[in-house]
Formats: C-alpha cells, sequence, structure tokens
C-alpha cells in the first residue's frame, strides 16, 4: 500500500476504507521510578538549564487522577508493574504500536519500537514480553529504519483502518514505509517541524472519525493539508496551547458509548469550551508533573481493542 505525503495524493475516502473497532482497552505504567534523570526533550530542562524536578508523591496522585479519569469514561485500564532504571516508562504510548487483528488477518501484533534514545531503549522488551504472555505476536521491523516510537508518532484514527503517522527525531519515513507495504495500510505522513512538539501525539490529537485538534505551526503546509482534508472538524490549538498545556496530547477514550469524553491537561479553557460545544465532555486533569517530562494523558497510555481475557 502506498504511504501518503500529499493531498493530491490521496486516492480514497475515509469512509470507503475498512473499520476498526472500539479502542475499549487501555494499558498503563506504573510510576514508582518516574523522574528526569536525562533530557532528550526540551521540556526536561528548567529555564536555567538544568533537569526539572519531580515531585514523586504529586506525580503518583496526578497519575492516580489520569487513570481515574479514563476509567470513568468506561474503559477498562491494565497496569504494568514499574520497570527500575527506566524514570520515562511512564510513558508507555511509545516504546511499542499495536495493530489490531482486524489489520493483521490474525491475532493482534506489537511492533517493537527502535527508541530514538539509548535511555529508553529498555523500555520495550518488557513490553514485549508483557504482551506476549497475553498472546500478542510481537513482529519486529525488519528494515534498516533506525527509528520507531510507537504510538507517540503512530496514531490510529479513530475506527478506520489509517495510520497517521509522524517523521522526526524520533520515527524515521522508512518504518512506516515498511508497516505500510507489511499490512496494506494507508499510512499518511506528516513531517514534524517543531522541537518543542517531538512526536506527532505532540501536535495531533484525535478525537473521533472527523474531529482533531491540532498545532497547525507543527506542521508543513503538505501536511497541513492532509489533516485538513482528512478530517471534516480540524480544531486548531495556538502555540502556547500547544507547548505549554499539551492540549494536543488529549486522549479520547472510545468505549463504543454514546458518551464523548476527551481527558486534557487541565487550563486550556478555550479548547474546553470549543469542545463542549460539539458535545464532547471534557475531563481535565493535572498531570504538571509529568509535563516536566514532555509528556501528558495521551502518551502516559497505550490503547487498545484487544480484551485481556481474550
Ligand atoms: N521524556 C519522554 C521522551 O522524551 C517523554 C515521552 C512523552 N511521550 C509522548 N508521546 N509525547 O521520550
Amino acid at each position: 500500500m502506498p504511504t501518503y505525503a500529499s493531498k493530491d495524493e490521496l486516492d480514497f475516502d475515509l469512509s470507503q476504507l475498512p473499520c476498526l473497532p472500539a479502542f475499549d482497552h487501555v494499558e498503563m505504567a506504573a510510576p514508582d521510578f518516574f523522574d528526569v534523570q536525562y533530557a532528550i526533550n526540551p521540556h526536561m530542562l528548567d529555564a536555567s538549564g538544568a533537569l526539572q524536578r519531580i515531585d514523586r508523591k504529586l506525580a503518583q496522585q496526578q497519575w492516580n487522577s489520569v487513570r481515574e479519569a479514563i476509567e470513568s469514561a468506561g474503559v477498562t485500564v491494565t497496569v504494568e508493574p514499574a520497570l527500575a532504571d527506566h524514570p520515562d516508562f511512564v510513558f508507555c504510548a511509545n516504546p511499542w504500536l499495536p495493530i489490531p487483528a482486524e489489520v493483521t488477518g490474525e491475532g493482534p501484533h506489537c511492533v517493537p519500537s527502535r527508541m530514538a534514545s539509548d535511555e529508553r531503549a529498555g523500555e520495550v522488551a518488557r513490553w514485549c514480553e508483557s504482551l506476549a504472555d497475553r498472546g500478542w505476536k510481537v513482529a519486529p521491523l525488519t528494515g534498516t529504519a533506525k527509528c520507531l516510537e510507537g504510538t507517540g508518532d503512530g496514531l490510529w484514527h479513530p475506527r478506520r483502518q489509517l495510520l497517521w503517522a509522524g517523521i522526526g527525531s524520533r520515527t524515521e519515513r522508512g518504518a512506516w514505509e515498511e508497516l505500510a507495504e507489511r499490512y496494506g495500510l494507508h499510512v499518511v505522513l506528516l513531517e514534524l517541524q517543531d522541537p518543542a512538539l517531538y512526536h506527532l501525539d505532540t501536535c495531533l490529537a484525535p478525537l473521533d472519525e472527523r474531529t482533531c485538534l491540532w498545532s497547525p505551526s507543527a506542521f508543513t503546509s503538505a501536511g497541513a493539508a492532509l489533516i485538513e482534508q482528512l478530517f471534516e472538524d480540524a480544531i486548531a490549538v495556538s502555540e502556547p496551547e500547544a507547548h505549554e498545556s499539551f492540549v494536543c496530547n488529549a486522549f479520547a477514550p472510545d468505549a463504543g458509548g454514546a458518551a464523548r469524553p476527551v481527558v486534557l491537561q487541565k487550563g486550556a479553557q478555550r479548547v474546553v469550551r470549543e469542545l463542549s460545544e460539539r458535545g464532547f465532555s471534557p475531563i481535565e486533569v493535572e498531570t504538571d508533573e509529568f509535563l516536566k517530562a514532555g509528556g501528558s494523558v495521551f502518551c502516559m497510555k497505550m490503547a487498545h481493542p484487544v480484551r485481556v481475557d481474550q
């Protein structure tokens, strides 16, 4: 299947693409060892250039509130025990990419990430073991792409077999080309150009089949045109909303019902209003301790459609 890097290349309508089920199961990783011990993105340093300092007790409370918000939306949360010496393990959206059974034609696949930094490389094996124990097939990349960071850069379009794919400091284009080919998947390529919005999930949040939040300045004009073409309602956020509140790191849990919850960092009043006007139910949570590491709600969880008892 070809990848799509510009609007002119699109040769399909979203409505023609095969469906995906609700991603009503969520993994989270316990935050016991969460900390900032190195800087691999600009958020991890304070204004004086020193590593951010984390209040571990507050971080645990904030993590609990994210979990409660997601559970209140009706999806199941499974918690992976913490991994010592891996202070970013809590950002479990990054070490692997789920490929649902509807796409593989067999069971669900886990594509292990090739993390861009040595500091996070050790997180991947833990997830592969845990998922293999639960019946997932681990299906590594075989090509030469140096990096791929899971659903930091690969976002499933809600309910459709389409992958939004970020290309930048964390994921190489070749990784997406290999996956498009392997799974016969429509993959839309978006180049990222703002170092502070270093993963696609920091500048694009698909909320439902027709709606997303996005930060236009993070994308090239080709990327912006693709987003505006494929989402009927692309809600633009300002640079401060994206940089300071990480609003594009929002998560819309899909429990399959009529409720339309969106869990997001507290304080983006304008965005909250825009969401409410459209019939979404914003749930604001405080993730300030995690913002200091460059992450918020979306990357503190991994959503997929597979029940644990399967
Ligand atoms: N410190 C982590 C890193 O830079 C934060 C990851 C946040 N994840 C995300 N998808 N935005 O890798």
